[in-house]
């Protein structure tokens, strides 16, 4: 009895043991399989990018020390066209390839993902990685990518990826440098950036103003995307954060001049002490001056004046009421395309500080568009009726506030030989000079306001142009 069981317990035992290192064997198989897939696939990602044969060439840009790499496909199932920056520093480099690598890696993955799939339909796709240089105060270049992923010919999608570099630091840096690291100028400048995109006209159609609020949070990572350009910030919004996807990525500028007080002090406009000091007497410097007209178009005397300030190839501001623009639309963009500057001076006329915040936005929005719908371009420009504003409204409205520095009173004397006698007395330089070009008198006085300005060596500039040097 007692050895029965034994006896069959023992091939019970054996296979047992035999199943369990059939088990233990199959674990490690599988295992070393496994593992050996995870090396296989890993190897192919790594190869993936060899596998694609390209041409590679470097040439000069037109800024001297940047060249230009051109990556292009000769796969023509895998096609790409790529070109990116190259410069004197091994760290920048480093970082834009970078870049461009991890571009180039998730666009061939997915390719070859797709052709798993389905060969036919992926036959056209292709990458082009572009860039755009924009140099400011010689000291800084911003770099400017455009990443787009056609399919069939159509484009699927579009990225901006912005990179600023300080050429004598030689380091990349951020918006949160470009502000000072300071989180109260962060706040404003969001604020800024968001009555912007809501006020804008050339936005109006696109931007989706839930998705504005949520974009323009005052975080600093929402504003890495920028460039500085022609004295203008630029600020990138990447497809559909702001506007639906097929719109593609947003870029908005908000002039340097209107952000200065913002502004890390080493980006602040910088001319300004240097010619101010000496207030214009100093041998070879310029003399300027910023004539400015206000409350129009007319279509009589701001025609006058177009032809006067011709004559004298004079450039003005023209503050605009955009109840006038809508009346006078061809008047408006006659003074667009003789190169003055547009003004926003809002649609009625009111007394800002006597409205509620959303009847100031109301008259600075509507006049915004009534302009841009009259010109095809944005005014540049705002200037408040009566010159009453306060902190308030300057933080509301997104755009220069501009006042002047000599009233010419020709509103109140209409009496052409009181305005050159006004201008003469308080004439200095970097002088912005208020009349309107709504009364007879103001235009009939505009020849010799201009000849007497001329002869003393004024150069006829806009309030834009004039700004950094006040
Ligand atoms: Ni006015």
């Amino acid at each position: 009895m007692e050895h029965t069981p034994r006896k069959k317990r023992g091939p019970w035992i054996d296979l047992a043991l035999i199943t369990s290192i059939l088990t233990l064997l199959s674990l490690i198989i599988l295992f070393l399989v496994s593992d050996d897939e995870n090396g296989f696939s890993k190897s192919q990602i790594t190869a993936a990018e060899p596998l694609i044969d390209s041409t590679i060439t470097k040439e000069n840009s037109t800024f001297p020390g940047i060249h230009i790499i051109s990556d292009i496909s000769d796969d023509h199932k895998v096609p790409f066209s790529i070109q990116y920056p190259q410069i004197e520093d091994e760290k920048f480099n480093s970082i834009i390839e970078e870049y461009i690598q991890a571009s180039k890696r998730a666009y061939i993955n997915d390719m070859h993902k797709d052709k798993n799939k389905d060969s036919d339909t992926t036959r056209s796709d292709g990458l082009t990685i572009q860039f755009d240089t924009y140099q400011h105060d010689n000291k800084y270049f911003s770099f400017v990518f455009t990443e787009r992923i056609s399919k069939n010919t159509e484009e699927i999608k579009t990225k901006i990826k912005t990179v600023f570099y300080d050429v004598e630091a030689g380091k990349i840096l951020d918006i949160r440098t470009l502000l000072g690291e300071d989180t109260k100028s962060l706040e404003t400048f969001a604020n800024h950036v968001r009555a912007r995109l809501k006020t804008s006209p050339s936005l109006q159609k696109t931007i989706q103003k839930e998705k504005v609020d949520l974009a323009t949070e005052p975080r600093w990572i929402l504003f890495d995307q920028f460039a500085v350009h022609n004295d203008d910030l630029l600020i990138y919004f990447d497809e559909g954060t702001i506007a639906p996807a097929e719109d593609g990525p947003i870029s908005i500028n908000i002039s340097l001049s209107f952000l200065n007080p913002l502004l890390a002090s080493e980006f602040q406009t910088q001319m300004i002490e240097a010619e101010k000091a000496p207030g214009g007497q100093v041998e070879g410097q310029k003399k300027r001056v910023a004539l400015t007209f206000d409350d129009g178009p007319h279509p009589q005397v701001t025609l006058q004046i177009l032809q006067c300030l011709e004559k004298y190839k004079a450039k003005a501001t023209f503050f605009m009421l955009g109840s006038r623009v809508q009346q006078y639309p061809d008047i408006a963009l006659k003074v667009k395309n003789n190169g003055h500057e547009l003004g926003n001076h809002t649609w009625s006329h009111p007394i800002l500080p006597k409205l509620t915040e959303a009847q100031i936005m109301q008259e600075f929005t509507t006049t915004e568009k009534a302009i841009f719908d009259a010109t095809g371009q944005e005014a540049t420009v705002f200037r408040p009726p009566y010159g009453a504003t306060n902190e308030a409204i300057n933080q509301r409205i997104p755009k220069d506030s501009v006042l002047w520095s000599i009233d010419t009173l020709d509103w109140k004397h209409k009496n052409a030989e009181k305005l050159i006698a006004q201008v003469k007395q308080h004439m200095h330089n970097n002088a912005i000079i208020l009349m309107h070009d709504i009364h007879q008198s103001t235009a009939d006085a505009l020849p010799a306001v201009l000849d007497f300005l001329s002869k003393e060596g004024y150069e006829f500039v806009t309030v834009s142009e004039i700004l950094p040097y006040r």
